[in-house]
Protein backbone atom coordinates (compact mmCIF):
# COMPACT_ATOMS: atom_id res chain seq x y z
CA UNK A 1 0.00 0.00 0.00
CA UNK A 2 0.93 3.67 -0.11
CA UNK A 3 3.24 5.63 2.58
CA UNK A 4 4.22 9.35 2.89
CA UNK A 5 7.29 10.38 0.84
CA UNK A 6 8.51 13.15 3.20
CA UNK A 7 11.27 13.02 5.37
CA UNK A 8 10.88 14.21 8.76
CA UNK A 9 13.55 14.88 11.07
CA UNK A 10 14.16 17.50 13.96
CA UNK A 11 17.20 19.40 15.08
CA UNK A 12 18.95 22.35 16.80
CA UNK A 13 17.88 26.06 15.67
CA UNK A 14 20.81 26.49 13.07
CA UNK A 15 19.34 27.64 9.84
CA UNK A 16 20.85 25.60 7.17
CA UNK A 17 22.28 27.40 3.70
CA UNK A 18 20.99 25.15 1.35
CA UNK A 19 17.03 24.14 0.89
CA UNK A 20 13.73 26.98 1.73
CA UNK A 21 13.61 28.61 5.03
CA UNK A 22 10.28 28.87 6.40
CA UNK A 23 10.04 31.41 8.93
CA UNK A 24 6.99 32.39 11.10
CA UNK A 25 5.30 35.77 11.06
CA UNK A 26 2.80 36.63 13.91
CA UNK A 27 -0.49 38.83 13.40
CA UNK A 28 0.03 42.47 12.14
CA UNK A 29 3.25 41.38 10.13
CA UNK A 30 5.49 40.68 13.54
CA UNK A 31 8.51 39.24 12.54
CA UNK A 32 9.76 36.07 14.81
CA UNK A 33 13.43 36.48 16.11
CA UNK A 34 15.11 34.75 13.47
CA UNK A 35 12.27 36.38 11.16
CA UNK A 36 13.90 39.84 12.36
CA UNK A 37 17.75 38.59 12.09
CA UNK A 38 17.13 37.62 8.65
CA UNK A 39 14.99 40.55 7.47
CA UNK A 40 18.42 42.60 8.58
CA UNK A 41 21.04 40.17 6.57
CA UNK A 42 18.82 40.50 3.61
CA UNK A 43 18.70 44.24 3.94
CA UNK A 44 14.88 44.54 4.90
CA UNK A 45 13.97 41.94 1.92
CA UNK A 46 11.18 40.30 4.06
CA UNK A 47 9.57 43.11 5.24
CA UNK A 48 9.29 44.80 1.66
CA UNK A 49 8.14 41.40 0.82
CA UNK A 50 5.46 41.57 3.33
CA UNK A 51 4.53 45.19 2.67
CA UNK A 52 4.43 44.38 -1.84
CA UNK A 53 1.97 41.64 -0.47
CA UNK A 54 -1.41 41.23 1.22
CA UNK A 55 0.35 39.01 3.73
CA UNK A 56 -0.52 39.93 6.71
CA UNK A 57 0.68 37.20 9.54
CA UNK A 58 -2.92 35.79 10.25
CA UNK A 59 -2.68 32.41 10.55
CA UNK A 60 -1.93 29.87 7.56
CA UNK A 61 -0.99 32.78 5.46
CA UNK A 62 2.09 31.74 3.44
CA UNK A 63 4.21 34.21 1.01
CA UNK A 64 7.15 32.97 -0.80
CA UNK A 65 10.17 34.78 -1.53
CA UNK A 66 12.36 33.62 -3.99
CA UNK A 67 15.93 33.25 -4.56
CA UNK A 68 16.54 36.12 -1.47
CA UNK A 69 19.32 38.61 -1.73
CA UNK A 70 22.57 37.37 0.38
CA UNK A 71 21.85 34.42 0.87
CA UNK A 72 22.06 30.54 -0.77
CA UNK A 73 18.70 29.23 0.14
CA UNK A 74 17.07 29.19 -3.10
CA UNK A 75 13.73 30.62 -0.60
CA UNK A 76 11.72 32.05 2.41
CA UNK A 77 8.46 31.10 3.23
CA UNK A 78 7.11 33.46 5.67
CA UNK A 79 4.39 31.46 7.53
CA UNK A 80 1.33 33.34 9.22
CA UNK A 81 0.63 32.55 12.58
CA UNK A 82 -1.72 34.05 13.43
CA UNK A 83 -2.68 34.96 17.32
CA UNK A 84 0.31 33.41 19.82
CA UNK A 85 -2.36 33.16 22.33
CA UNK A 86 -4.64 30.99 20.32
CA UNK A 87 -1.65 28.79 19.19
CA UNK A 88 -2.41 25.58 20.33
CA UNK A 89 -1.75 22.01 19.28
CA UNK A 90 -4.30 21.62 17.03
CA UNK A 91 -3.26 25.03 15.61
CA UNK A 92 0.14 23.51 15.07
CA UNK A 93 -0.72 20.98 13.14
CA UNK A 94 -2.88 22.51 10.55
CA UNK A 95 0.32 25.08 10.00
CA UNK A 96 2.34 21.91 9.11
CA UNK A 97 -0.15 20.80 7.00
CA UNK A 98 -0.64 23.96 5.36
CA UNK A 99 2.84 24.57 4.91
CA UNK A 100 3.74 21.20 3.20
CA UNK A 101 0.92 22.03 0.97
CA UNK A 102 2.52 25.18 -0.35
CA UNK A 103 5.87 23.55 -0.28
CA UNK A 104 4.90 20.53 -2.58
CA UNK A 105 2.98 23.14 -5.04
CA UNK A 106 6.18 25.67 -5.17
CA UNK A 107 8.45 23.02 -5.85
CA UNK A 108 10.78 22.80 -3.00
CA UNK A 109 12.73 19.71 -2.60
CA UNK A 110 13.60 20.71 0.98
CA UNK A 111 12.84 22.87 3.31
CA UNK A 112 13.26 23.88 7.03
CA UNK A 113 11.20 25.50 9.73
CA UNK A 114 12.44 27.33 12.35
CA UNK A 115 10.20 26.82 15.78
CA UNK A 116 10.81 29.81 17.50
CA UNK A 117 10.09 30.68 21.01
CA UNK A 118 6.72 32.58 21.57
CA UNK A 119 5.71 34.67 24.17
CA UNK A 120 1.75 33.14 24.35
CA UNK A 121 1.69 29.70 23.33
CA UNK A 122 0.01 27.13 26.18
CA UNK A 123 2.57 25.04 24.73
CA UNK A 124 6.01 24.43 24.63
CA UNK A 125 8.43 24.63 21.54
CA UNK A 126 9.43 21.40 21.19
CA UNK A 127 5.68 20.41 21.48
CA UNK A 128 4.79 22.51 18.99
CA UNK A 129 7.46 21.11 16.73
CA UNK A 130 6.26 17.67 17.21
CA UNK A 131 2.62 18.50 16.35
CA UNK A 132 3.71 21.16 13.33
CA UNK A 133 5.51 17.49 11.74
CA UNK A 134 2.46 15.64 12.76
CA UNK A 135 0.20 18.06 10.64
CA UNK A 136 2.30 17.70 7.61
CA UNK A 137 2.88 14.45 7.90
CA UNK A 138 -0.82 14.02 7.81
CA UNK A 139 -1.21 16.45 4.78
CA UNK A 140 1.21 14.56 3.03
CA UNK A 141 -0.81 11.47 2.52
CA UNK A 142 -1.20 10.37 -1.35
CA UNK A 143 -2.96 7.67 -2.62
CA UNK A 144 -1.35 7.11 -6.02
CA UNK A 145 -0.46 3.73 -6.28
CA UNK A 146 -2.10 3.37 -9.88
CA UNK A 147 -1.13 6.38 -11.40
CA UNK A 148 1.88 4.61 -13.48
CA UNK A 149 2.01 7.86 -16.13
CA UNK A 150 2.21 10.86 -13.88
CA UNK A 151 5.59 12.87 -14.51
CA UNK A 152 7.83 13.64 -12.06
CA UNK A 153 7.03 17.40 -12.06
CA UNK A 154 3.66 16.46 -10.91
CA UNK A 155 4.86 14.63 -8.16
CA UNK A 156 4.53 15.84 -4.62
CA UNK A 157 8.67 18.12 -4.83
CA UNK A 158 9.17 18.02 -0.83
CA UNK A 159 11.42 14.93 0.20
CA UNK A 160 13.07 16.29 3.54
CA UNK A 161 11.60 18.35 6.03
CA UNK A 162 13.92 19.67 8.88
CA UNK A 163 12.18 21.13 11.95
CA UNK A 164 14.72 23.53 13.66
CA UNK A 165 13.86 23.74 17.70
CA UNK A 166 15.46 24.67 20.83
CA UNK A 167 15.20 20.65 22.84
CA UNK A 168 15.32 18.13 19.63
CA UNK A 169 15.79 15.30 21.89
CA UNK A 170 12.02 16.51 23.21
CA UNK A 171 10.25 17.03 20.12
CA UNK A 172 11.44 13.73 18.81
CA UNK A 173 9.98 12.25 21.84
CA UNK A 174 6.40 14.00 21.81
CA UNK A 175 6.23 13.17 17.74
CA UNK A 176 7.24 9.49 18.36
CA UNK A 177 3.46 8.23 19.42
CA UNK A 178 2.05 11.11 16.83
CA UNK A 179 3.63 9.49 14.17
CA UNK A 180 1.89 6.06 15.52
CA UNK A 181 -1.26 7.59 15.61
CA UNK A 182 -0.67 8.84 11.27
CA UNK A 183 0.47 4.86 10.75
CA UNK A 184 -2.90 3.79 11.88
CA UNK A 185 -4.69 6.87 9.97
CA UNK A 186 -2.70 5.97 6.45
CA UNK A 187 -4.01 2.43 6.65
CA UNK A 188 -7.52 3.36 7.12
CA UNK A 189 -6.97 5.99 4.20
CA UNK A 190 -5.40 3.16 1.94
CA UNK A 191 -8.01 0.64 2.69
CA UNK A 192 -10.50 3.13 2.08
CA UNK A 193 -9.32 4.11 -1.25
CA UNK A 194 -8.62 1.16 -2.44
CA UNK A 195 -10.90 -0.08 -4.89
CA UNK A 196 -14.20 -3.01 -4.53
CA UNK A 197 -12.45 -5.60 -6.53
CA UNK A 198 -8.81 -5.59 -4.85
CA UNK A 199 -10.92 -5.01 -1.03
CA UNK A 200 -13.25 -7.69 -0.70
CA UNK A 201 -14.32 -9.26 2.35
CA UNK A 202 -11.43 -12.19 2.21
CA UNK A 203 -8.57 -9.20 1.15
CA UNK A 204 -9.92 -6.74 3.81
CA UNK A 205 -9.18 -9.35 6.41
CA UNK A 206 -6.01 -10.60 5.10
CA UNK A 207 -5.38 -6.83 5.77
CA UNK A 208 -6.15 -6.77 9.38
CA UNK A 209 -4.13 -9.87 10.18
CA UNK A 210 -1.21 -7.74 9.51
CA UNK A 211 -1.83 -6.06 12.55
CA UNK A 212 -0.48 -9.63 14.43
CA UNK A 213 2.91 -8.28 13.62
CA UNK A 214 2.20 -5.48 15.86
CA UNK A 215 0.98 -7.63 18.94
CA UNK A 216 -3.00 -7.35 18.22
CA UNK A 217 -4.47 -10.82 18.26
CA UNK A 218 -6.45 -11.28 15.24
CA UNK A 219 -9.13 -13.95 14.45
CA UNK A 220 -11.06 -14.51 11.50
CA UNK A 221 -14.37 -16.09 11.39
CA UNK A 222 -15.80 -17.82 8.10
CA UNK A 223 -19.52 -18.69 6.93
CA UNK A 224 -19.64 -21.94 8.97
CA UNK A 225 -18.67 -20.39 11.89
CA UNK A 226 -21.14 -17.22 11.61
CA UNK A 227 -24.33 -19.66 10.98
CA UNK A 228 -23.36 -21.73 13.81
CA UNK A 229 -23.43 -18.61 16.06
CA UNK A 230 -26.85 -17.42 14.55
CA UNK A 231 -25.67 -14.44 12.80
CA UNK A 232 -28.21 -14.63 10.13
CA UNK A 233 -28.97 -10.57 9.89
CA UNK A 234 -25.47 -10.56 8.70
CA UNK A 235 -25.01 -13.56 6.07
CA UNK A 236 -28.21 -12.93 4.64
CA UNK A 237 -26.67 -9.27 3.77
CA UNK A 238 -23.80 -11.27 1.75
CA UNK A 239 -25.61 -13.65 -0.04
CA UNK A 240 -25.78 -12.25 -2.78
CA UNK A 241 -22.12 -12.06 -3.78
CA UNK A 242 -19.35 -14.36 -5.02
CA UNK A 243 -17.21 -12.71 -2.01
CA UNK A 244 -17.93 -14.99 0.91
CA UNK A 245 -18.51 -12.51 4.17
CA UNK A 246 -15.67 -12.23 7.15
CA UNK A 247 -15.93 -11.55 10.77
CA UNK A 248 -13.15 -10.53 12.17
CA UNK A 249 -12.10 -9.69 15.70
CA UNK A 250 -9.18 -7.87 17.12
CA UNK A 251 -7.58 -7.24 20.39
CA UNK A 252 -4.98 -5.18 21.95
CA UNK A 253 -4.26 -5.51 25.37
CA UNK A 254 -1.82 -2.44 26.40
CA UNK A 255 -3.36 -2.32 29.84
CA UNK A 256 -0.87 -2.62 32.89
CA UNK A 257 -1.09 -6.12 34.24
CA UNK A 258 -0.02 -8.12 37.39
CA UNK A 259 -3.02 -6.53 39.72
CA UNK A 260 -6.27 -8.31 39.65
CA UNK A 261 -7.82 -4.51 39.07
CA UNK A 262 -8.34 -3.16 35.82
CA UNK A 263 -11.04 -2.80 33.11
CA UNK A 264 -13.23 -4.55 30.74
CA UNK A 265 -12.32 -3.83 27.42
CA UNK A 266 -13.06 -0.75 25.08
CA UNK A 267 -14.94 -1.89 22.04
CA UNK A 268 -14.91 -0.41 18.67
CA UNK A 269 -17.17 -1.97 15.64
CA UNK A 270 -16.95 -1.64 11.96
CA UNK A 271 -19.19 -1.78 8.79
CA UNK A 272 -17.52 -3.34 6.72
CA UNK A 273 -19.51 -3.44 3.45
CA UNK A 274 -17.06 -3.72 0.68
CA UNK A 275 -19.72 -2.89 -1.94
CA UNK A 276 -22.97 -1.26 -1.59
CA UNK A 277 -24.38 -1.85 -4.60
CA UNK A 278 -27.91 -2.09 -2.56
CA UNK A 279 -28.64 -5.48 -3.34
CA UNK A 280 -31.74 -6.20 -4.93
CA UNK A 281 -33.32 -2.72 -3.58
CA UNK A 282 -30.81 -1.65 -6.13
CA UNK A 283 -28.95 1.62 -6.33
CA UNK A 284 -29.19 4.43 -9.31
CA UNK A 285 -25.83 4.32 -11.48
CA UNK A 286 -24.70 7.62 -10.83
CA UNK A 287 -22.06 8.02 -7.98
CA UNK A 288 -22.58 3.62 -6.93
CA UNK A 289 -18.53 4.01 -7.44
CA UNK A 290 -18.63 5.93 -4.04
CA UNK A 291 -20.00 2.72 -2.31
CA UNK A 292 -16.34 1.08 -2.56
CA UNK A 293 -15.86 3.37 0.67
CA UNK A 294 -18.92 1.92 2.42
CA UNK A 295 -16.75 -0.14 4.40
CA UNK A 296 -15.55 3.01 6.10
CA UNK A 297 -16.13 2.26 9.30
CA UNK A 298 -14.30 -1.24 9.37
CA UNK A 299 -11.42 0.69 7.65
CA UNK A 300 -11.55 3.14 10.70
CA UNK A 301 -11.42 0.73 13.51
CA UNK A 302 -8.42 -1.31 11.79
CA UNK A 303 -6.60 1.86 11.61
CA UNK A 304 -7.40 2.90 15.06
CA UNK A 305 -5.97 -1.03 16.28
CA UNK A 306 -2.63 -0.43 14.03
CA UNK A 307 -2.67 3.20 15.61
CA UNK A 308 -2.68 2.25 19.70
CA UNK A 309 -0.33 -0.87 18.53
CA UNK A 310 2.17 1.78 16.91
CA UNK A 311 2.17 3.67 19.79
CA UNK A 312 2.04 0.81 22.74
CA UNK A 313 -1.10 2.37 24.27
CA UNK A 314 -1.82 1.10 27.63
CA UNK A 315 -5.96 -0.06 27.24
CA UNK A 316 -7.51 -3.18 26.50
CA UNK A 317 -9.14 -2.84 23.10
CA UNK A 318 -11.29 -5.22 21.33
CA UNK A 319 -12.62 -4.10 17.37
CA UNK A 320 -14.61 -6.06 15.73
CA UNK A 321 -15.72 -5.28 11.82
CA UNK A 322 -18.12 -7.24 10.22
CA UNK A 323 -17.13 -7.71 5.87
CA UNK A 324 -19.59 -8.30 3.40
CA UNK A 325 -20.18 -7.28 0.04
CA UNK A 326 -23.71 -6.72 -1.33
CA UNK A 327 -24.78 -7.66 -4.39
CA UNK A 328 -27.70 -8.78 -6.25
CA UNK A 329 -28.00 -11.99 -7.69
CA UNK A 330 -30.12 -15.12 -8.01
CA UNK A 331 -29.25 -16.00 -4.42
CA UNK A 332 -29.59 -12.55 -2.78
CA UNK A 333 -31.55 -11.92 -0.19
CA UNK A 334 -35.55 -10.33 -1.31
CA UNK A 335 -37.75 -7.72 -0.44
CA UNK A 336 -39.63 -8.97 2.39
CA UNK A 337 -37.44 -11.93 3.78
CA UNK A 338 -37.33 -12.14 7.05
CA UNK A 339 -34.41 -13.59 8.91
CA UNK A 340 -33.28 -14.76 12.41
CA UNK A 341 -30.47 -12.37 14.10
CA UNK A 342 -28.22 -13.78 16.64
CA UNK A 343 -30.12 -11.88 19.50
CA UNK A 344 -33.09 -14.12 18.49
CA UNK A 345 -34.87 -11.29 17.31
CA UNK A 346 -36.92 -11.53 13.89
CA UNK A 347 -35.87 -8.88 11.32
CA UNK A 348 -38.04 -8.32 8.48
CA UNK A 349 -35.32 -6.71 5.33
CA UNK A 350 -38.23 -4.43 3.45
CA UNK A 351 -34.87 -2.74 1.72
CA UNK A 352 -31.88 -4.65 1.07
CA UNK A 353 -30.15 -1.45 0.79
CA UNK A 354 -30.39 -0.71 4.20
CA UNK A 355 -28.12 -3.56 4.92
CA UNK A 356 -25.37 -1.85 6.79
CA UNK A 357 -27.60 -2.04 9.83
CA UNK A 358 -28.35 -5.74 9.06
CA UNK A 359 -24.71 -6.55 9.87
CA UNK A 360 -23.88 -4.12 12.92
CA UNK A 361 -26.90 -5.90 14.12
CA UNK A 362 -25.29 -9.64 14.51
CA UNK A 363 -21.69 -8.00 15.80
CA UNK A 364 -23.33 -5.53 18.03
CA UNK A 365 -24.97 -8.14 19.42
CA UNK A 366 -22.30 -10.88 19.51
CA UNK A 367 -19.85 -7.95 20.90
CA UNK A 368 -21.86 -7.16 24.28
CA UNK A 369 -22.29 -11.02 24.68
CA UNK A 370 -18.55 -11.94 24.40
CA UNK A 371 -16.55 -9.09 25.29
CA UNK A 372 -18.93 -7.79 28.06
CA UNK A 373 -17.18 -4.32 27.43
CA UNK A 374 -16.97 -1.34 29.55
CA UNK A 375 -18.10 0.97 26.17
CA UNK A 376 -18.76 0.42 23.05
CA UNK A 377 -19.00 2.23 19.78
CA UNK A 378 -20.07 1.64 16.45
CA UNK A 379 -18.78 3.22 13.25
CA UNK A 380 -20.68 3.23 10.00
CA UNK A 381 -21.05 4.72 6.85
CA UNK A 382 -24.88 4.02 7.57
CA UNK A 383 -27.17 6.85 5.98
CA UNK A 384 -27.18 8.98 3.45
CA UNK A 385 -29.37 11.03 5.32
CA UNK A 386 -26.92 11.98 7.92
CA UNK A 387 -25.37 14.36 4.77
CA UNK A 388 -28.57 15.78 4.52
CA UNK A 389 -28.47 16.66 7.85
CA UNK A 390 -24.82 17.17 8.84
CA UNK A 391 -22.86 17.74 5.60
CA UNK A 392 -19.76 17.02 5.95
CA UNK A 393 -18.78 18.86 8.78
CA UNK A 394 -19.66 16.66 11.39
CA UNK A 395 -20.32 12.82 11.87
CA UNK A 396 -23.69 12.15 13.30
CA UNK A 397 -23.34 11.15 17.11
CA UNK A 398 -26.48 8.69 18.76
CA UNK A 399 -25.70 7.49 22.42
CA UNK A 400 -27.22 5.93 25.30
CA UNK A 401 -25.31 7.20 27.75
CA UNK A 402 -24.65 11.35 27.91
CA UNK A 403 -21.52 10.69 29.84
CA UNK A 404 -19.83 8.56 26.65
CA UNK A 405 -21.71 11.53 24.32
CA UNK A 406 -19.96 14.12 26.10
CA UNK A 407 -16.48 12.59 26.14
CA UNK A 408 -16.68 11.76 22.24
CA UNK A 409 -17.86 15.60 21.36
CA UNK A 410 -14.66 16.73 23.70
CA UNK A 411 -12.15 14.23 21.92
CA UNK A 412 -13.57 15.32 18.47
CA UNK A 413 -13.00 19.12 19.06
CA UNK A 414 -9.74 18.66 20.30
CA UNK A 415 -8.22 17.05 17.45
CA UNK A 416 -10.64 18.70 14.47
CA UNK A 417 -13.12 15.71 13.83
CA UNK A 418 -16.29 16.83 14.83
CA UNK A 419 -19.80 15.02 15.87
CA UNK A 420 -23.00 16.19 16.78
CA UNK A 421 -25.29 14.60 18.94
CA UNK A 422 -28.55 13.03 17.71
CA UNK A 423 -31.76 12.12 19.32
CA UNK A 424 -32.94 8.58 20.20
CA UNK A 425 -36.43 7.97 21.68
CA UNK A 426 -39.21 5.31 22.02
CA UNK A 427 -41.54 7.57 19.55
CA UNK A 428 -38.64 7.22 16.76
CA UNK A 429 -38.04 3.23 18.16
CA UNK A 430 -41.64 2.75 17.20
CA UNK A 431 -41.31 3.56 13.71
CA UNK A 432 -39.69 0.07 13.19
CA UNK A 433 -42.29 -1.36 14.44
CA UNK A 434 -43.96 -3.98 11.56
CA UNK A 435 -46.44 -6.67 12.39
CA UNK A 436 -44.54 -9.52 10.02
CA UNK A 437 -41.65 -9.76 12.63
CA UNK A 438 -39.62 -8.33 15.70
CA UNK A 439 -38.57 -5.25 13.69
CA UNK A 440 -38.23 -4.12 10.06
CA UNK A 441 -35.26 -2.80 8.48
CA UNK A 442 -36.27 0.81 7.66
CA UNK A 443 -38.94 3.93 8.89
CA UNK A 444 -40.98 5.85 6.51
CA UNK A 445 -38.96 8.57 4.53
CA UNK A 446 -38.68 10.76 7.87
CA UNK A 447 -35.85 11.01 10.21
CA UNK A 448 -33.69 8.04 8.31
CA UNK A 449 -30.51 8.37 10.04
CA UNK A 450 -32.56 8.51 13.59
CA UNK A 451 -34.55 5.27 12.88
CA UNK A 452 -31.07 3.63 11.69
CA UNK A 453 -29.62 4.24 15.02
CA UNK A 454 -32.67 3.28 16.82
CA UNK A 455 -32.71 -0.39 14.60
CA UNK A 456 -29.20 -0.41 16.11
CA UNK A 457 -29.65 0.19 19.87
CA UNK A 458 -31.79 -2.64 19.49
CA UNK A 459 -29.06 -4.75 19.93
CA UNK A 460 -26.81 -3.33 21.97
CA UNK A 461 -28.47 -4.80 25.20
CA UNK A 462 -27.45 -2.80 28.24
CA UNK A 463 -24.30 -1.62 27.72
CA UNK A 464 -22.73 1.93 27.25
CA UNK A 465 -22.83 2.52 23.59
CA UNK A 466 -22.25 5.11 21.27
CA UNK A 467 -22.81 5.04 17.37
CA UNK A 468 -21.17 7.61 14.73
CA UNK A 469 -22.76 7.99 11.40
CA UNK A 470 -19.53 8.59 9.32
CA UNK A 471 -21.36 8.48 5.91
CA UNK A 472 -20.87 12.39 5.11
CA UNK A 473 -17.27 12.32 6.80
CA UNK A 474 -15.55 9.31 5.44
CA UNK A 475 -14.76 10.74 2.12
CA UNK A 476 -13.94 14.39 1.18
CA UNK A 477 -14.03 16.34 -1.99
CA UNK A 478 -12.04 19.25 -1.05
CA UNK A 479 -8.87 19.58 0.55
CA UNK A 480 -8.74 20.65 4.32
CA UNK A 481 -5.09 21.57 6.41
CA UNK A 482 -4.35 18.31 7.85
CA UNK A 483 -6.95 15.73 5.01
CA UNK A 484 -6.04 15.76 1.58
CA UNK A 485 -9.15 15.24 -0.08
CA UNK A 486 -10.16 11.59 -0.34
CA UNK A 487 -10.00 8.98 2.19
CA UNK A 488 -10.63 10.96 5.46
CA UNK A 489 -9.78 8.56 8.04
CA UNK A 490 -12.36 10.36 10.60
CA UNK A 491 -12.80 8.69 13.31
CA UNK A 492 -8.99 6.96 14.32
CA UNK A 493 -7.36 10.53 15.74
CA UNK A 494 -11.12 10.76 17.22
CA UNK A 495 -11.14 7.58 19.03
CA UNK A 496 -7.48 7.59 19.59
CA UNK A 497 -7.69 10.78 21.77
CA UNK A 498 -11.21 9.67 23.62
CA UNK A 499 -8.81 6.13 24.87
CA UNK A 500 -5.75 8.42 25.81
CA UNK A 501 -7.35 10.92 27.61
CA UNK A 502 -10.09 8.50 29.45
CA UNK A 503 -8.76 4.91 29.71
CA UNK A 504 -4.96 5.45 29.65
CA UNK A 505 -4.48 8.49 32.44
N1 LIG B 1 -24.08 2.85 2.49
C1 LIG B 1 -25.35 3.49 2.41
C2 LIG B 1 -25.34 4.89 3.01
C3 LIG B 1 -24.46 5.92 2.30
C4 LIG B 1 -25.01 6.73 1.34
C5 LIG B 1 -23.14 6.07 2.65
C6 LIG B 1 -24.22 7.67 0.70
C7 LIG B 1 -22.36 7.02 2.02
C8 LIG B 1 -22.89 7.82 1.05
C9 LIG B 1 -26.39 2.66 3.14
O1 LIG B 1 -26.19 1.29 3.13
C10 LIG B 1 -27.69 2.91 2.49
O2 LIG B 1 -27.84 2.54 1.35
N2 LIG B 1 -28.61 3.53 3.20
C11 LIG B 1 -29.90 3.85 2.67
C12 LIG B 1 -30.93 3.48 3.70
C13 LIG B 1 -32.35 3.50 3.19
C14 LIG B 1 -32.55 2.38 2.19
C15 LIG B 1 -33.27 3.32 4.37
C16 LIG B 1 -29.93 5.33 2.36
O3 LIG B 1 -29.33 6.11 3.11
O4 LIG B 1 -30.52 5.70 1.36
MN1 LIG C 1 -27.04 0.39 1.38
ZN1 LIG D 1 -24.24 0.66 2.87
Amino acid sequence: MTSASVNISFSGPTLPSTGTLVIGVLEGRKLTATGADLDKKTGGMLSRAMEASRFKGKKEELLSILAPARLENERIVLLGLGDPKKLDEAQAERLGGATLAHLNSAGSKSAAVMIDELEGPAVPSAGMAANFAFGALLRSYRFDKYRTKESAEKKPSLKTLKLLVAKPPEARKAYAPLAGVAAGVFMTRDLVSEPANVIYPETLAKEARTLSELGVEVEVLGVKEMKKLGMNAFLGVGQGSAHEPRFVVMQWRGAARGKKAGHAPIAFIGKGVTFDTGGISIKPSAGMEDMKWDMGGAGVVIGLMKALASRKAKVDVVGLVGLVENMPSGTAQRPGDIVTSMSGQTIEVLNTDAEGRLVLADVLWYCQDRFKPEVMVDLATLTGAIIISLGEEHAGLFSNSDELAEKLTAAGKAVDELVWRMPLSDAYDKLIDTDAADVKNIGNRSAGSITAAQFLQRFVNKVSWAHLDIAGTTWSKKDKPTVPKGGTAFGVRLLDRYLADNWEA
